[in-house]
Parts: C-alpha cells; sequence; structure tokens
C-alpha cells in the first residue's frame, strides 16, 4: 500500500521535514545512504519534534502520535514500494541529486511526485536524466524546518504546474505556508531577495557608511520588525507609487548593482576569515556566541509565529 512519505536523505534538512511530515499525520520512511546517520535519524526528527512542544506550538499528545509514525530504512526498494511522496534532501551537488532522481523515477510510479529541497539548484537539471520530469518540482523548506513556515515550489521547465498546485495544497494542510516560484531560476524567490539585502548591506560597510554592527541593528531594530505582517510590496501600496517612484529614483543610482561577490567579502575570504567557522568574519566569534544567537532567533520565530 502506498501510505507514506519517503524522506530520501536524513540529514538536517531531511529530520525536519521528516517532522513535519509526520505531524501533518503522514507515515513517513526516512531513508539515507550512510548508516551512522540513519542510526541518529529517529532520534534527530524527535528533537524537532520536541523542540516543538518545549516552544508551545504543540501538544504533548500531537507529539506522541507524530512519533509513531516515523521509521527509518535502509531498504530503498522496500520504501519505494510504500511512498506515495518522495521529499529528496541529499547533499547539495547536481551529479548526485540527478543520480537520486534518476533511481527514483525508475523504482516509483509516475503518479508519486518526486520533489527536491535544493536551495540553489534548478530542478530542471535535476529531474535531467528522468524519464517523467513533470512529476518533479523543487520545494524548498526553509532552516529551522520545523519553525518557519515557508516552503518555496518551483516548478521547472517540464514539471506539472498542475502538480505545483496539489503540493501547495498539501502543504497548506501540513501546516506550512507555500509559495509557487513560476520560473525555474537561480535563488528561488526569497534567495534572490535575501542575496540584494546582502549585497547592499556589504555595501554600506564597505564604502564606510556605517559598521557591520549598525547595518545589522538597522535590520533588526527596524524593518524586520514590520515585516512579519508588512511586505515590501504592501509597504509600497501604503506609502503610495507616487511616493516610492520618486524614492526609488534618488535612491537606486546610490545603491550598488554589483554583479559579483563583492571585494570586501573576497579580501576577508582571502585572509581565511570565513565567519563563524573559521572564528572570524565581519565578527570577532571569540566575543559573539553563534548558539545563543541562534536560541535567541529561534525563539523570536516562535514568538512571532505565536502572534501572527
Ligand atoms: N542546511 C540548510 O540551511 C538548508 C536549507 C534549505 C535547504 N537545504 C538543502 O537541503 C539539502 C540537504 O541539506 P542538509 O543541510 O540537510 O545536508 P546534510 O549534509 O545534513 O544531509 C545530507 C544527507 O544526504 C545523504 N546522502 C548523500 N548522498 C546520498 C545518496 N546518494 N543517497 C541517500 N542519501 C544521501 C547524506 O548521507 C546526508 O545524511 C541540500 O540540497 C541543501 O541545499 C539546506
Amino acid at each position: 500500500m502506498r501510505d507514506s512519505v519517503l524522506v530520501f536523505g536524513s540529514g538536517m534538512m531531511g529530520c525536519a521535514i521528516g517532522c513535519c511530515a509526520a505531524l501533518a499525520h503522514n507515515q513517513v520512511i526516512m531513508y539515507d545512504i550512510n548508516e551512522s546517520v540513519l542510526e541518529k535519524a529517529h532520534s534527530r526528527v524527535l528533537d524537532n519534534l520536541n523542540i516543538l512542544v518545549e516552544q508551545g506550538l504543540q501538544t504533548i499528545e500531537a507529539i506522541e502520535e507524530a512519533k509513531k509514525l516515523i521509521s527509518v530504512t535502509n531498504n530503498l526498494e522496500q520504501a519505494s514500494e510504500r511512498a506515495n511522496l518522495v521529499i529528496e534532501a541529499v547533499y547539495e551537488n547536481l551529479e548526485v541529486k540527478q543520480d537520486v532522481f534518476q533511481k527514483l523515477d525508475s523504482l516509483l510510479p509516475e503518479s508519486v511526485p518526486i520533489l527536491s529541497n535544493t536551495s540553489g539548484l534548478r530542478i530542471t537539471d535535476i529531474s535531467a536524466k528522468t524519464k517523467y520530469p513533470e512529476r518533479t518540482l523543487t520545494a524548498h523548506f526553509w532552516l529551522p524546518a520545523n519553525l518557519i513556515p515557508l516552503v518555496e515550489i518551483v516548478i521547472g521547465d517540464k514539471s506539472s504546474p498542475e502538480l505545483a498546485v496539489r503540493i501547495k495544497e498539501m502543504l497548506t494542510t501540513w501546516g506550512k505556508t507555500p509559495v509557487i516560484v513560476n520560473k525555474d531560476l537561480p535563488g528561488q524567490l526569497a534567495n534572490r531577495i535575501l542575496q540584494a539585502v546582502i549585497r547592499e548591506a556589504v555595501n554600506i560597510v564597505e564604502i564606510g557608511l556605517a559598521s557591520p554592527e549598525d547595518v545589522d541593528t538597522a535590520i533588526k531594530m527596524g524593518m524586520a520588525l514590520r515585516f512579519p505582517v508588512w511586505g515590501p510590496l504592501e509597504h509600497v501600496d501604503a506609502v503610495g507609487m507616487d511616493i516610492c517612484c520618486s524614492v526609488q529614483n534618488s535612491v537606486l543610482p546610490e545603491i550598488t548593482n554589483r554583479t559579483h561577490a563583492s571585494p570586501l567579502m573576497l579580501k576577508l575570504l582571502e585572509e581565511g576569515n570565513l565567519g563563524h567557522k573559521s572564528g572570524r568574519g565581519f565578527y570577532d566569534w571569540s566575543e559573539k556566541d553563534m548558539d545563543a544567537l541562534i536560541k535567541k532567533r529561534n525563539d523570536f520565530i516562535v514568538h512571532a509565529l505565536k502572534k501572527v
């Protein structure tokens, strides 16, 4: 019987996606090529679920029910016989994903959708070796996927647009907030906007307009507080086209339209200052605590979710 969501790749994202699927009352089968990852997969999914109880977003009863729905396997053939949907979350590598999609395409009947959680690759390329690319889509869950509602559904050149609508409806019943991205372009939707913000944030530091701390403070204590309920296009409508066009005409010539990585970031890279992982980037991480920052971020997301 085809009654399960198969999560293909049980690393960080796979375990968070498995958590979302189980909470939505799906049988969930976690698969991974790496035995040691699989051994930890069950407890990693449970960790994701438990955080939701700790944060007051789910009841203990809902979590107990979800826990019963999760299984782990290294037998892909058996798992494929039960899958009515696959969400792939293996390494971000085109060849690896292409091989995975080709394999799944040959194992699963045409009616079973195969989705990729890729954050940067094109689903059109990932599904290039499949016989039935119309059943493939990107479903990009955002990190931390057990908390963030957004899922970007990207329609590939050969994907079925009807499938995108169906997956959107399904993810909505999972409690997610999916958006449909009509073209398979780099950056999907939200990463294009994020990169535009990062580009100008770095430029402001580069031209000496403000320090990294003040740039981040301006975002955190200013516009970011509005964004949970006030999108940029709602902002334009609220302010009015006349004023916004006039502001664009005076500000856009002043901000960067760079089409490559910034010289400041390339200099930091050359110096070995990769950011938190090397101890220094824009900030000196011997003086800042990344774990505390992540906790603060997650607590704020939960707070905001409870409000909106
Ligand atoms: N980490 C993020 O912030 C984030 C956010 C959104 C999307 N993504 C995307 O999600 C995907 C997974 O990222 P992650 O951070 O969970 O990576 P991860 O390294 O934690 O997990 C990847 C897993 O894939 C498994 N794997 C690799 N090749 C495989 C194969 N052939 N068959 C079965 N399993 C295989 C690995 O053993 C590993 O457990 C990537 O495409 C990534 O771009 C990541």
